[in-house]
């Protein structure tokens, strides 16, 4: 057989995959034990692909590195997670190049560093023949996330490996819920990258200058988040946007909207969206907005002009 022949998809041993995410209600809040909603974006997923090598590698094609596992720096997140997970299974080191791919766009505040892990995760779990719960799986992707983020909430990593819309609370068993009514949203990017780790040192400074006006402001965002899965279970799309209105008018107020989701959130209003709000640290990053399913489209192609990336999703529902 000529080289040729030996196609990479012959050589495969397992792959894994996981989706990207967007915080619809109580970020920020979520660092400070509020509750907070995440739903995943199953359609927008991170890759890896594990074939035999010489040695354990990871390529991650998408920003062009190659990391070499038994060398790496202990908080390299691509080399942690490959560890993580042998660690856990009590295997050595495997002889195998993970390929790396993710169609979640970077520093947005769409879970790609959560996803990639997690995708990582997988696809070792399925080379080895091995599960793990998924509550555990989501521990392992949290140690990275701390690395990424410093004091993260844990609600990216327990999205993305879930699957499912989470009722997420700092320290607790995550709630899955269900969906009442399919919500349309347009998911519109800045173009800004949005550094959750100093979004959220930053917002800490200024909770320690102030901490009863901060825990106040987090007061509201529960109440928000807790009006929302109601909304959301009962499927009412009007007092939705409204609360979505309410959060973002709040994560203003904590200083981590900007020129740019401003104006997002304007357009989208304007064209006819039932709520808007930034989604995930902000200062950058994304704006998402719920519409009507008739308007989605024209809310959309609104932002488009404004916008870095426009997406739009359905949230499927169960009525
Ligand atoms: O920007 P993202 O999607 O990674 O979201 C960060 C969400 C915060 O609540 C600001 C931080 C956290 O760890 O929950």
């Amino acid at each position: 057989m000529s080289p040729h022949q030996t196609t990479p998809r012959a050589q495969t041993l397992a792959t894994g995959s996981a989706p990207g995410k967007i915080i619809l209600f109580g970020e920020h809040a979520v660092v400070y034990g509020r509750p907070a909603i995440a739903v995943p974006l199953t359609q927008l997923r991170a890759y890896a692909t594990i074939m035999p090598a010489a040695t354990c590698l990871v390529d991650a094609v998408d920003i062009r590195q190659r990391i070499e596992v038994a060398t790496a720096a202990e908080n390299n997140p691509f080399a942690m997670i490959v560890r993580l997970v042998c660690r856990e299974l009590g295997q050595e080191l495997p002889a195998w190049r993970i390929v790396v791919h993710s169609h979640i766009p970077i520093a947005s505040g769409l879970g790609s560093g959560a996803a990639i892990t997690a995708a990582i995760a997988r696809g070792l779990l399925q080379a080895f023949g091995q599960t793990l719960p998924l509550s555990r799986l989501s521990q392992l992707v949290y140690e990275v996330e701390k690395v990424h983020h410093g004091t993260p909430s844990g609600i990216d990593n327990t999205v993305v490996v879930y699957e499912q819309p989470v009722w997420f609370v700092r320290g607790q068993a995550p709630e899955i819920f269900t969906v009442g009514h399919a919500l349309p949203l347009a998911v519109a990017d800045t173009g800004i990258a949005s550094v959750t780790r100093a979004v959220v040192g930053a917002v800490r400074q200024a909770w320690q200058q102030d901490r009863p006006r901060f825990e106040a402001l987090f007061d509201g965002m529960a109440t928000c988040s807790r009006q929302a899965r109601q909304a959301i279970e009962r499927g009412d799309l009007a007092a939705l946007g409204r609360l979505m209105n309410e959060n973002h008018a709040l994560l203003r107020q904590i200083d981590v909207s900007s020129p740019e989701l401003e104006g997002l959130v304007k357009t989208a209003l304007s064209a006819g969206a039932l709520g808007a709000k930034l989604s995930g640290a902000g200062r950058g990053g994304n704006m998402i907005a719920l519409a009507m399913p008739q308007d989605l489209q024209a809310v959309a192609q609104a932002l488009q002009a404004q916008a870095r990336r426009v997406l739009t999703v359905t949230l499927q529902g169960q009525g």
